[in-house]
C-alpha cells in the first residue's frame, strides 16, 4: 500500500539548489531532542563515519543492502540545525540529509543479501549494531526537521472542514489526476533516449517499490479497532496474501529483470535522486511517528487513489519504450487492484477515522494528503531537471568551452577545488549548491550523471555540472588532475 506517487507537476518551478550553509549553530538546545546542535552535529559525523556509509568502489552495488554511501564531507560541512527552504531541497546538504534519515528509518527492516551472507555479516551486524540504531535515532529528529520543516510553513490548513468535504477534495484529485498524462513520463518518452530515460525513472522508484508497503506497515500493530483491519487488507494485498511470487514487490523484480536491472534492494544507491529519496522518506516520516497516524493515512489515501492511473500510464510507457521484451506486469496489476485501495483507503481507513475520533482530525488528515502531493512534486522536479541535464551532456561540454574560451574571469568564478583523480579510486555521488566547471588539465575524466550515463572528457576539455543535479566522478587514465570552479552568474 506504501506506493510511490505521481501526479501533473502543478507546483510552481523551484530552482534547485540553495547556497552552502555556515556552520552557524545556536547553542541552545533544541526543542525536539534537548541536545545541543552541536551534539548533535558530532552524532552525525559519528553516524556517517561508519564504514559501511564510507565511499563505494563500484557504481552498483552488488547485493550488500547494508552499504549505503553517505558524502561524509558533507555531513561535516553543512549545518542541519535549522528547516532547509524548498529551494534548497536538491543541494548538498539535502542529498546528505536524506541518505543518512533514510539509512536511520530503514534499520527497521530486514534486508538480508541474496548470496554469500557469511561474507556479509560483519556488515549485516554493524548495520544493526545498538551503536548504528542509537546514533541513528539521536539525530533522525534533526534530520527530519531540516528535510521537512519546509511543509509546516508551506501548506496551511485552514477553513471549515468535515467529512464530506474531505471526501470531495479527493475526488477531485483523482478526476485531476485521471485527466493527466504524467510529466515524467512524458518527459520519459520525450527523452533524446528513452530507454535510459525509462531505466533511471525505475531506478528511482526501486527504493520504494522492493520494499512496497514496508513503511505504512508500520500503521498495523497496536490495537485501534476496524480501522485497523481495513489498513490490514491493503498490506495483505501488497503481500501477494503470502504467496511470493505474487508479492508486488516480486512482481517489480521481474519488470527490473525484463529491462536488464538488477534487482538486489538498493543496487544503486548512488543514483538515488534527492527528491526520490525525500518521498521514501517522507512516508517513513509520518508511518514511523504514530503522533502522525492521521496524517499518514491522509497521505496513504491519496497514494492509494492516484496510484492506479500512474500505474496504467507508467505500463503504457514501459511498452511503448521497451516493446514486448518488458514484463509490465506489477503495473497492470496495480492498475486494478489500487482503484480498489483507494475506495477502500477513503471509505473504509478515513471516513470511519473521522467518525470515530471527531472532526478534529480533519487537518492532520489533510495536511498528509497536501504534504505527500508537495514532495511527490519535489520528487516529479527532480527527475525531470536529471533527465534534462543528463541529456544534454555534449551540450554542457559546449558551454564549457565557451566559457573557459571567453576566459575565466576573477568576478564571475571562483576555484573550488583542484583534485587528482586515480583509477580505481573509491567513487560516490554528490549534489553541489552552485553551478560548476570542471577543466580536465590532464588524463581523462569520465563524469557520471546516472546509471548508464555518463561523458568522457579529455584533457584540455571542461563540462558544466548544474547545482542541484546528481552526478559522480571517476578517472579513465590511471591518473586524472582537474579544477572546479564555481560559476557565480
Ligand atoms: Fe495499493
Ligand atoms: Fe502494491
Amino acid at each position: 500500500m506504501r506506493e510511490f506517487l505521481h501526479m501533473p507537476n502543478t507546483a510552481e518551478s523551484h530552482s534547485t539548489a540553495g547556497g552552502v550553509a555556515a556552520i552557524n549553530a545556536p547553542s541552545t538546545p533544541t526543542a525536539v531532542t534537548g541536545i545541543a546542535p552541536e551534539e548533535i552535529k558530532r552524532y552525525m559525523q559519528l553516524y556517517a563515519a561508519n564504514p559501511l556509509f564510507g565511499y563505494h568502489d563500484k557504481w552498483i552495488i552488488s547485493d550488500n543492502p547494508y552499504r549505503r554511501p553517505i558524502d561524509q564531507q558533507a555531513v561535516t560541512r553543512h549545518d542541519f540545525s535549522r528547516p532547509l527552504k524548498r529551494e534548497e531541497a536538491f543541494g548538498s546538504s539535502a542529498l546528505a540529509a536524506q541518505r543518512m534519515l533514510f539509512n536511520v528509518y530503514e534499520t527497521d527492516f530486514v534486508f538480508l543479501p541474496e548470496k554469500d551472507f557469511a561474507a556479509k555479516r560483519a556488515d549485516f551486524e554493524s548495520f544493526y549494531s545498538n551503536e548504528n540504531k542509537l546514533l541513528g535515532e539521536l539525530i533522525r529528529p534533526t534530520l527530519e526537521t531540516h528535510l521537512f520543516g519546509f511543509l509546516e510553513e508551506e501548506i496551511d490548513i485552514s477553513g471549515k472542514w468535515s467529512a464530506a468535504a474531505v471526501e470531495s477534495y479527493l475526488r477531485h484529485l483523482i478526476e485531476n489526476h485521471e485527466r493527466s498524462e504524467i510529466d515524467i513520463l512524458s518527459a520519459v518518452l520525450s527523452s533524446l533516449d528513452p530507454e535510459k530515460a525509462a531505466l533511471t525513472l525505475l531506478i528511482q522508484v526501486a527504493g520504494d517499490f522492493l520494499t512496497e508497503s514496508s513503511s505504512s506497515a508500520r500503521n498495523l500493530l497496536g490495537k485501534f479497532g476496524l480501522v485497523q483491519s481495513e489498513l490490514f487488507k491493503i498490506a495483505i494485498d501488497d503481500y501477494g496474501y503470502g504467496v511470493h511470487k505474487a508479492k508486488h514487490s516480486t512482481l517489480f523484480e521481474s519488470t527490473l529483470e525484463t529491462c536488464g536491472l538488477a534487482t538486489e534492494a538498493h543496487a544503486y544507491w548512488h543514483f538515488y535522486l534527492t527528491g526520490s529519496l525525500a518521498l521514501n522518506n517522507y512516508y517513513h516520516y509520518v508511518c514511523r511517528d504514530h503522533s502522525k497516524f492521521f496524517r499518514a493515512i491522509g497521505a496513504i489515501a491519496v497514494g492509494e487513489s492516484l496510484f492506479a492511473h500512474t500505474c496504467r500510464k507508467f505500463s503504457e510507457m514501459l511498452r511503448a519504450v521497451f516493446g514486448n521484451r518488458v514484463d509490465t506486469y506489477y503495473f497492470d496489476e496495480h492498475y486494478h487492484i489500487d482503484a480498489h485501495h483507494g475506495r477502500m483507503a477513503t471509505e473504509n481507513v478515513v471516513a470511519p477515522a473521522i467518525a470515530k475520533y471527531g472532526d478534529s482530525v480533519i487537518p492532520e488528515i489533510v495536511r498528509g494528503m497536501e504534504e505527500l502531493q508537495s514532495i511527490t512534486s519535489l520528487a516529479d522536479d527532480d527527475f525531470m531537471a536529471q533527465l534534462i541535464w543528463a541529456d544534454d551532456l555534449e551540450g554542457q561540454r559546449t558551454a564549457a568551452s565557451r566559457i573557459h574560451q571567453s576566459g575565466l574571469s576573477q568576478d564571475a568564478e571562483s576555484r573550488i577545488t583542484t583534485a587528482v583523480l586515480r583509477k580505481g579510486d573509491p567513487i560516490s555521488t554528490r549534489a553541489c549548491d552552485a553551478d560548476s566547471l570542471w577543466l580536465v588539465e590532464s588524463g581523462t575524466l569520465e563524469l557520471v550523471a546516472g546509471h548508464d550515463r555518463s561523458i568522457q572528457i579529455e584533457a584540455g576539455e571542461g563540462i558544466v555540472v548544474l547545482r542541484g543535479r546528481l552526478h559522480g566522478a571517476s578517472s579513465v587514465s590511471p591518473e586524472c588532475l582537474y579544477h572546479v570552479y564555481e560559476l557565480k552568474d
